[in-house]
């Protein structure tokens, strides 16, 4: 009998994304972070449609670049682009829709309900009042007092989870484990991965451990591929979830065809295509048989997010009473 190729390169993935992980230095709190995605995930799954709660999903939100460290002791590292923009203002879209958010996200990248404050928010947005008080001049008050309400909601009901990462490893380490906890969850739970992920890194024995010499002249260093985990979250961490990811490039003509690769390829339910020049403007969804619907951002005051989670969030549940329909029929 003839080897089955997919099979045999599905294997070869999965062989890579071992090696990777039995090489990567472990998560400095693993055991914390494991006791809380399996805490805010049981919690929620009473909620979700199948116990007859009133929580549409749990959505894991991926945000921000990753690093790729080049030394051990680490000095220099190789960054991906990401604001941490389009994950921190899908959180809070994800939130009103009535989903339980996981917001796996880069250290110091944007962060829900607080893109509107400026960078020095303290120094910018308050004032000294009298001795010790702070106050938030009139002009901004109402953008501050919503911000933290809405905050505070969802921290107080125990909607969302946030979990930084900075480097590579402590990257795919989270969403490896925050599938796994989701993957009880079944159509209910959903990825939505925005985070830009480097595609090359150095494996962690053979890097530098000290900061690289400059007085040897020019580096050279050869750099690893990272095994795609699209495929592995698919397969084996939760594959009856509900998958969005994202395909970002800088040359429009090869954007869609390499969104319908991936969908393919990695069994999306969604890829988001986005160009580089306009990706706060406007987004493509790429869906099954080809579809495509582009969103755009109304103007300067939206946000191109709002359509974009309105247009998934139904799709996603269209997609649970399809499968409960089809379980019922079975
Ligand atoms: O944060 P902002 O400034 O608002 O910018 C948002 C964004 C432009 C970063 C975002 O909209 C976006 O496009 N994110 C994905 C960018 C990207 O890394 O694309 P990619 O083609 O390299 O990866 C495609 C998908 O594969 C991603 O969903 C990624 O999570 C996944 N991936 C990538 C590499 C890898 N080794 N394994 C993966 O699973």
């Amino acid at each position: 009998m003839a080897a089955d190729p997919s099979a045999a390169a599905g294997q070869s993935s999965e062989d890579e994304a071992a090696a990777f992980f039995r090489s990567a230095p472990p998560l400095r709190d693993r055991d914390r972070v494991a006791g809380e995605l399996s805490e805010f995930v049981t919690r929620h799954s009473a909620a979700t449609g199948r116990g007859g709660g009133g929580l549409a999903g749990v959505v894991c939100i991926t945000s921000g670049g990753t690093t790729v460290p080049l030394e051990q002791r680490c000095v220099r590292y190789i960054d991906n682009f990401s604001s941490g923009q389009r994950g921190a203002a899908s959180t809070e879209y994800f939130l009103k829709a009535g989903y339980a958010v996981i917001f796996i996200y880069r250290r110091g990248s944007k962060q829900p309900y607080c893109r509107f404050l400026p960078e020095d928010s303290f120094l910018d947005f308050f004032e000294l009042g009298e001795e010790s008080e702070i106050k938030v001049p009139d002009s901004h008050a109402m953008v501050v007092k919503t911000a933290i309400s809405n905050y505070r909601k969802a921290i107080d009901e125990g909607l969302l989870l946030k979990l930084p990462f900075t480097t590579i490893f402590e990257y795919l380490q989270l969403l490896q484990m925050a599938s796994t906890a989701m993957n009880c969850l079944g159509h209910h739970g959903m990825f939505y991965l925005a985070a830009a992920v480097s595609d090359f890194y150095v494996p962690w024995e053979s890097m530098a451990k000290h900061k690289i010499e400059s007085a040897s002249g020019p580096l050279n260093m050869q750099l690893n591929q990272v095994p795609k985990m699209l495929f592995i979250l698919r397969k084996r961490w939760a594959p009856s979830s509900f998958c969005v990811s994202f395909k970002l490039e800088t040359d429009p003509d090869i954007l869609l065809q390499k969104a319908e690769v991936a969908l393919r390829k990695y069994g999306m339910n969604v890829v988001v295509a986005n160009e580089l020049a306009n990706y706060k403007d406007v987004v493509v969804m790429v869906t099954g048989n080809g579809r495509t619907t582009v969103v755009r951002r109304p103007s300067k005051e939206d946000d191109v997010e709002e359509q974009l989670i309105h247009l998934l969030v139904k799709m996603h549940s269209e997609h649970i009473v399809q499968l409960n329909q089809h379980h019922h029929a079975l």
